[in-house]
């Protein structure tokens, strides 16, 4: 396998659109879970307005992931992480994630950060950058997000809790809580440090502007 370059992604990378989407519907009958509805035309917007990222082996599709907010910007996500089967197993995802965290940490620092999983990998990851188990009342509020998981196999777990409980654990990093990402794991703020210079180069006069 070559070195695989994971990047901010832009109008360049629209054309994996659609490669992305059936890669993580395909992973979802895998898992035998439901998943968020994303169309083409949401994702290709990630990636315009710069909330997306890439992993390209040479000219293939290796992996994806992108941000979005919530609840007036209050709360962040990192959604529909995704490494294509011959890519597993090799770290890539955690450098997809050191990605989109640097990335939300960059354009949103006050936000909490949040994740609702039902996946080892994720909480895994997420643990290393610093989230901590929290109960759904501590996520976003936002209707918009939890219609998202209308689409899941469980989501009569959800109505039936008065969205309390569920399947998926919900994670939270809160950036103004002591034990902060550099705490939680030293290669990972190594890392961020660098994704943030990369990040920062790719969008020398800012971010691109808001849809
Ligand atoms: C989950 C997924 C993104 C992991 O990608 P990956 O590139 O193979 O993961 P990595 O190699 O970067 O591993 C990340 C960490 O998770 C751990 N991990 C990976 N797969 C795991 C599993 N099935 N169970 C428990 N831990 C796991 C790894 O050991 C690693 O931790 P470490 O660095 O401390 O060893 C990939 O399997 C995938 O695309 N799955 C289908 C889609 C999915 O489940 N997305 C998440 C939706 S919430």
């Amino acid at each position: 396998m070559s070195e695989i370059d994971v990047v901010v992604a832009s109008d360049e990378h629209l054309q994996y659109v659609d490669e992305i989407l059936k890669t993580i519907s395909d992973a979802a009958k895998v898992r035998g879970t439901g998943i968020a509805k994303r169309n083409p035309g949401y994702v290709k917007q990630k990636m315009r307005e710069g909330k997306a990222v890439i992993a390209l082996d040479g000219e293939k599709f290796a992996g994806f992931s992108y941000i979005e907010t919530w609840g007036h910007k209050q709360y962040v996500t990192t959604s529909g992480l995704i490494v294509k089967d011959e890519y597993r197993g090799c770290g890539l995802s955690r450098r997809i994630k050191h990605m989109t965290f640097t990335l939300a940490r960059m354009r949103w620092p006050e936000a909490k950060i949040f994740s609702l999983t039902s996946g080892a990998a994720v909480m895994k990851l997420n643990t290393d950058h610093g989230y901590i188990p929290v109960t759904f009342a501590q996520l976003t509020d936002d209707e918009t997000f939890w219609k998202g998981c209308e689409g899941c196999i469980n989501h009569d777990i959800l109505v039936r809790t008065n969205r309390r409980y569920c399947v998926c654990t919900g994670m939270l990093y809160d950036p103004d809580r002591a034990r902060s990402v550099r705490d939680a794991d030293e290669e990972v703020s190594k890392d961020i440090v660098k994704i943030q210079e990369k990040i920062e180069a790719r969008f020398p006069n800012g971010f691109p502007e808001e849809e």
